[in-house]
This record gives structure tokens, C-alpha cells and sequence, in this order.
């Protein structure tokens, strides 16, 4: 792994031009080819609640909306998601949802497990935001690879301008470590161009995944949702996320890094900008048609509207036209 110079990504973050822009693709593009060769990752995401305890100021699904539509999949419609992933080729399932009381550890667990012993040849991905490390552990213990929990900003000051008091970024980041201590592939990452940002928090944020070096990374654009206090603030830059893209790429060359839904939510390009600048992964959504659109957690979130089967049949055509191949694959983090 490179270290990266502080004040060189701030020159760059803050002075770049085409040519830059376009050697750091080449540069990341490359290093991509190198290890993924072509192929690119998929991971079915099931978004399994959109009750959440938590009331981050950027988020659709925060608790005082009392706009949003609640709604929370039992352990079969959870399972059904997975079976039917399992038939289109999908390895890993990635469980999102938001800080809901109702999943507790015993409860995730035993979905964690069946999901485990019935589809032996799958990764389980859990995104279910802050717990205790005996919960981690204990979830760990019952089957599951992998964590996601974007950081959301390096940056202490900035952390508390886009959530409320009771939540902390130290508590954030120490979750992050815990996760990578016991033994799941963890994923963190942030939102490109959230209100408050400026380019030195955006290094903060590359330095983090330097010093946590996580298996994955999720970066996508912040985008305003209409029932929160930012809602008619701008969204992040596209040329901004696949710039970033490509240094992540450059800085941890195995780094499992997905073109976002939020990514091609801004730009109808998006994601396949995305994997050309460096990404190897995609993350079609598997969960309930009927539910899609209540899974908000920003205006106008793509792929809402389609069965699982259109979604990855329109990725891989999308892919296909810029020379990459979806694999049925658990894709894990290596570091050969
Ligand atoms: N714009 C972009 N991303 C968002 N997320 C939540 N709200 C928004 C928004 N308004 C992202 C956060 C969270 C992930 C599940 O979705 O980074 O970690």
C-alpha cells in the first residue's frame, strides 16, 4: 500500500484538472485490470427495515420524518430475497436496514445463520449500523463475513453538523475497529459533497481509510432528501466521487469498492463512470419490489421500479458495453 502526502491530496482535491482527472483514472483503471482483470463483482442487497432509532440529519429514513413509510420484512420474506438472488447468480447478500430495536442480536442471528445453512456457497453482509462488540461477535459467530458502516466523515466537527448529539464519531470509528478486529471484512466509507464539507475533510477521510485499511469502500454523492433540514442543498459532484474513486483504488489496490445506487442516481451514467475510474463492485437490490421505494434514504434512488431479474439483466447489458463481465462469484477480499 502507498502512504498518500496530506498536503499533495489537497492539492490535488482542490486543483485538478482534465489531465489530472484522467491519469488517476488510467492509473486506477489499470490497477483494477490488474487484479479483477474484467470482471466485476455483484452483491444482492436486501434493505430488510426502514425503522430506524437513529435521526442523522441528511437521511430520508430518519426517525422524526414522519413522512417516510415504515416498513419491516420478516425472517421469510428475508430468506425469499435470498432464494431468488441465489437462482440469478447472487454470492453475497448484503442485509441493510436501519437501527431497528426489533432485530436484536438473537433475532439476527437466527437469520443470519439460516441464510447460512441454507445457501453454503454465500457471504452474508451486514449493514445494521452501531452495536456493542459482543454484538458483533456474536453475529460473527453465527455466520457472517462481512460489515458495512460508512464512516460518513472523518472529520469530528463535520460529524456533528450532519448528526445529532447522542451520536459520535469516536463510537463510529470504534465500531469500525472492532468489526476488523473480530474478524469480519469491514467496509467503511462516506458521502462526497454533504453540507459543511470542505477538500481538508475529504483528506481526512482518504487518511482514515489509509489507517483503518478496510476491506471495502463505499463512496457515493450526498444527495438532499426532500423531508430533511438539507433538502434543497446541492448534490456531491460526480467528477468529484470518481476522482476519489480512483484514488482509493490507488491507495489500497485490493480494495473491494463499489459503483453506488447514489452514484447513478446523480448521473445516469453513474456507475459505469465508477468502474471506470476503479470500482469492481455493483450491488443490484434484491428486496421486495413493493417495499423499494420506501427504502429512501435520498430523492430519487434509482432501480425502485424493477423485478431483481430486469435490474441485473440492465446492469450486465450497462457493463458489458464498457468491456466488463458480472460473475457469479463470493468475491471475498484477497490480498494476493
Ligand atoms: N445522500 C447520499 N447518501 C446517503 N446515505 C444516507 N442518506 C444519504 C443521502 N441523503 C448513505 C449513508 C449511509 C448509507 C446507508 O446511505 O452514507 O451510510
Amino acid at each position: 500500500m502507498h502512504t498518500a502526502c496530506e498536503s499533495e491530496l489537497l492539492q490535488l482535491i482542490t486543483t485538478y484538472d482534465e489531465k489530472d482527472f484522467e491519469y488517476l483514472r488510467k492509473c486506477a483503471r489499470d490497477t483494477a485490470d490488474r487484479i479483477f482483470g474484467n470482471k466485476i463483482y455483484i452483491r444482492g442487497l436486501i434493505e430488510f427495515s426502514s425503522i430506524c432509532k437513529n435521526d442523522c440529519y441528511y437521511c430520508g429514513l430518519r426517525r422524526s420524518n414522519g413522512n417516510a413509510v415504515r416498513y419491516r420484512l420478516s425472517k421469510d420474506e428475508i430468506l425469499s430475497c435470498c432464494q431468488n438472488g441465489h437462482e440469478l447468480g447472487f454470492r453475497t447478500f448484503v442485509l441493510q436496514g436501519g437501527e431497528d430495536g426489533f432485530f436484536t442480536d438473537d433475532v439476527m442471528c437466527g437469520i443470519v445463520s439460516e441464510i447460512k445453512n441454507r445457501f453454503p456457497d454465500c457471504a452474508v453482509t451486514l449493514s445494521l449500523g452501531e452495536r456493542s462488540y459482543e454484538s458483533y461477535q456474536r453475529l460473527f459467530d453465527s455466520g457472517a463475513d462481512r460489515y458495512l458502516l460508512r464512516h460518513e466523515t472523518a472529520d469530528k466537527k463535520h460529524y456533528s453538523m450532519l448528526h445529532p448529539p447522542e451520536m459520535s464519531l469516536e463510537n463510529r470509528m470504534q465500531c469500525l475497529y472492532n468489526l476488523k478486529r473480530i474478524g469480519y471484512q469491514t467496509g467503511a466509507g462516506f458521502m462526497v459533497g454533504s453540507p459543511f464539507q470542505t477538500p481538508e475533510m475529504l483528506v481526512k477521510d482518504l487518511k482514515f481509510i489509509e489507517k483503518l485499511s478496510p476491506e471495502m469502500c463505499g463512496i457515493g454523492p450526498f444527495v438532499p432528501h426532500k423531508d430533511t433540514k438539507f433538502k434543497n442543498e446541492n448534490h456531491g459532484d460526480v467528477s468529484l466521487v470518481l476522482m476519489l474513486l480512483s484514488i482509493i483504488r490507488l491507495l489500497k489496490p485490493n480494495i473491494l469498492l463499489p459503483a453506488t445506487t447514489a452514484l447513478g442516481t446523480v448521473d445516469p451514467l453513474g456507475r459505469e463512470k465508477g468502474i471506470l475510474h476503479g470500482a469492481n463492485v455493483v450491488m443490484p437490490n434484491l428486496s421486495p419490489v413493493k417495499h423499494r421505494k420506501d427504502y429512501s434514504l435520498y430523492d430519487n434512488k434509482i432501480c425502485t421500479g424493477d423485478e431483481t431479474a430486469q435490474c441485473i439483466g440492465c446492469l450486465a447489458d450497462r457493463m458489458k458495453k464498457i468491456g466488463f463481465e458480472i460473475v457469479t462469484d463470493r468475491g471475498d477480499y484477497t490480498e494476493k
